[in-house]
């Protein structure tokens, strides 16, 4: 009945001290400790071992540690075998704190600011209102909408867009590729927290930004594999685009000399914008197990078609 973990061994201490106090019957072992391997019922991993299921024989769950899978091979992983996504509040938390910064930031021109700054100009903008500001998300799952709630005190104009409809209240939600165009359209920050799949890989190009009001700003908080680098630099050089608040790169780290490094319409970060928090997220995978258990649909399984 073991639960192995098989990712940064630092955080790994806190999870085991969490499941001894929440789960001390289940036997908890960090990788590359792995105990007799039969006995490993669960893995945790940001990363799964290679030939998973010859080392691991009596696996019943996989988790992937963090919100996303992309970095899992599925087709390498068995049809049979759960993969639980990391639906937990620690990670909605940092990422409605990170979203909020940074579309704040971009509402209130700090980038231009901080470029003024930078050459000792002191010069004020043009002061947009909340009201007239149109913000928009790409991607209404756990993250996306936890993003909206956190925005909608502020009064932005509050859109988003998913693959399938969803209704969300105060918010005019769009879905399907044929109302993607009018989504962007009313778009003055768009924000992307789209899973990274063969169909949202690149999305953020050239074709979607010439979409978006003239002088938008963007958000991407989601993979690095949605953006399409030159197309970002030579929307920011025209001015389709005013600005842009990037957490996730591909690769990361960003390699040196990249223009994103010191471009002034560019605010980077180190792909921190949010991350699992152990207390809830253990709470999340013993839950998860639970359920599996008792028979009941999980919470956060990945979807093998849809690849998230
Ligand atoms: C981090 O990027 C995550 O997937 O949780």
């Amino acid at each position: 009945m073991t639960f192995l973990y098989k990712a940064d061994p630092v955080r790994g201490a806190e999870w085991a001290e969490l499941f001894a106090q929440k789960a001390s019957d289940m036997p908890f072992r960090i990788w590359p400790d792995v105990g007799p391997a039969e006995e490993v019922r669960y893995l945790g991993a940001w990363l799964p071992p290679d030939n998973l299921i010859e080392t691991f024989p009596n696996l019943e769950i996989l988790f992937s540690l963090g919100a996303g899978i992309d970095q899992f091979d599925l087709s390498a992983l068995p049809e049979h075998l759960p993969l639980v996504r990391m639906i937990e509040p620690g990670i909605a938390e940092g990422m409605m704190e990170y979203v909020t910064m940074a579309v704040l930031a971009l509402h209130r021109d700090l980038l231009p600011y901080i470029d003024q700054q930078r050459r000792a100009v002191w010069q004020g903008m043009r002061l947009v209102t909340s009201a007239q500001r149109r913000v928009g998300v790409l991607g209404l799952g756990m993250l996306g909408q936890a993003v909206l709630e956190k925005l909608r005190p502020f009064g932005f104009q509050l859109s988003g867009w998913s693959r399938s409809s969803r209704m969300i209240e105060g918010v005019d939600t769009y879905s399907g590729v044929s109302e993607l165009p009018l989504f962007l359209a009313g778009c003055d920050i768009l924000i992307c927290l789209l899973p990274l799949t063969d169909e949202t890989r690149g999305v953020l190009n050239a074709e979607l930004f010439a979409q978006l009001p003239r002088g938008a700003a963007l958000i991407s908080a989601g993979r690095g594999g949605h953006l399409q680098q030159d197309d970002l630099l030579a929307a920011l050089d025209s001015g389709q685009l005013s600005g842009a608040v990037l957490d996730v790169m591909e690769p990361e780290p960003l390699p040196v000399g990249h223009p994103f490094w010191s471009h002034p319409k560019i605010l980077l970060t180190p792909h921190i914008a949010s991350m699992t928090r152990p207390e809830t997220a253990v709470d999340h995978v013993l839950d998860t197990i639970r359920r599996h258990r008792e028979g009941l649909p999980l919470i956060g399984a990945v979807d093998r078609m849809r690849g998230y």
